[in-house]
């Protein structure tokens, strides 16, 4: 099988990538990244030289440059490739529309065109909306996204159902929670709480920090996506989440915890603008459907990325030391 991955060199693609060489070393990868400020290709060291591994450097948005790379024959897609960042879609929504929604239009009119078998869009939770004290989002759960982030990805998955239903491309959605785990940029709360209690900075906690989300261990959505990939019946939505509803400000006080600082580093800081309170995953049906099954606990899953983030600061520090710096100062100015 020749898969094609796009934004393979961030933190979720990045782990699927070396997830899937491991999984099946006979698939040949294709790794298609533009290398934003979010991508880097030393996630990947590990499976650089793999045999079956390629990289090359593009754009999604860039039509002639996924014409080629369609050309040479792909069998599945997987998109991964966007803007991520809540926070960042706040001050520069247009990135986000640019390449959440412009480039999988670019991926599906390519996909269309080289009759791919598969053409799988990564999405999120976050589509849905927020939740009030109970219930869970469920694939028949409304779009009612609140965050430029979350419109530009809603409108990338309308996209993908409009491209099944007018053209009959074959394709699955996938839809999962916060992720944790290793590769993942120092902005996202898990990693930037760790960054930040061990420079003894102060920890900027938005709003009551009672919003809560459902984290999912890294590996645990890759094996979702390899699930969807083989069993995934065409046309069809499928929530990823493990069940492991947390407060922020229980994220946060684990974290100090586990690394031995007070909690008095933690700082309430204005609210985020149109914060979502409460994200849950029902995860019935791609646990009934397909038996996917989590591997980790929340409880061991945060313990080791907390280590890993112990045993890479060359990783982050280096990662902090560049472009981000603009971004940092923007955010937390001199806190
Ligand atoms: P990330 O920001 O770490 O990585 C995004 C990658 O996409 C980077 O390597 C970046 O260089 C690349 N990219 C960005 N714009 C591009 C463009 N125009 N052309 C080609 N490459 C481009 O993001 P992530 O956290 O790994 O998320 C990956 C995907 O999973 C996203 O689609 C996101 O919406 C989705 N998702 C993330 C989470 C989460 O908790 N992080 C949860 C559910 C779904
Ligand atoms: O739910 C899936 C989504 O999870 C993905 O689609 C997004 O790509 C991913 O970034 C993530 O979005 P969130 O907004 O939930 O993640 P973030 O790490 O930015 O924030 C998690 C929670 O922590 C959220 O309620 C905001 C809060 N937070 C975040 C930061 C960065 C803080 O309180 N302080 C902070 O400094």
């Amino acid at each position: 099988m020749k898969l094609l991955v796009t934004g393979g060199a961030g933190f979720i693609g990045s782990n699927f990538v070396i997830y899937m060489l491991q999984q099946h070393p006979d698939y040949q990868i294709l790794n298609v990244d533009a290398l934003t400020y979010a991508g880097n290709l030393e996630n990947l060291k590990s499976i650089e030289n793999h045999p079956n591994y390629t990289f090359a450097k593009a754009d999604i948005t860039d039509v002639q440059a996924m014409d080629a790379l369609f050309s040479q024959g792909v069998d599945v897609v997987v998109n991964f490739a966007a803007e991520s960042h809540v926070d960042r879609s706040i001050l520069e929504p247009d990135v986000f529309v640019k390449t959440n929604v412009l480039g999988t239009q670019v991926l599906l009119d390519a996909a269309k065109k080289y009759n791919v078998t598969k053409f799988v869009q990564v999405s999120t939770d976050e589509v849905y909306g927020t939740l009030g004290a109970t219930g869970l989002f469920t694939e028949e759960t409304p779009l009612t996204p609140n965050s430029p982030y979350s419109a530009s990805k809603a409108g990338g998955d309308l996209l993908v159902r409009a491209y099944h239903e007018t053209f009959g491309l074959p394709v699955n959605i996938t839809r999962c929670s916060n992720n944790y785990g290793p590769y993942q940029f120092p902005e996202k709360l898990i990693p930037l709480m760790i960054s930040r209690a061990l420079a003894d900075q102060a920890l900027p906690v938005y709003g009551d920090g009672m919003n809560i989300r459902d984290w999912l261990y890294v590996e645990d959505h890759c094996s979702a996506i390899d699930l969807v990939i083989h069993e995934g019946v065409i046309g069809e939505v499928y929530n990823i989440g493990g069940n492991n509803e947390r407060t922020n400000v229980h994220i946060v006080k684990t974290v100090l915890q586990e690394l031995g600082k007070p909690d008095s580093l933690i700082t309430y800081v204005q609210d985020r603008p149109g914060h979502d309170r409460r994200y849950g995953i029902d995860p019935t049906k791609i646990t009934r459907e397909l038996g996917w099954k989590p591997k980790h606990t929340f409880e061991t899953g945060i313990k080791e990325t907390i280590q890993w983030y112990l045993n890479n600061q060359e990783w982050w520090t280096r990662i902090q030391s560049g472009e981000y710096q603009k971004y940092a100062a923007l955010q937390y100015g001199s806190r």
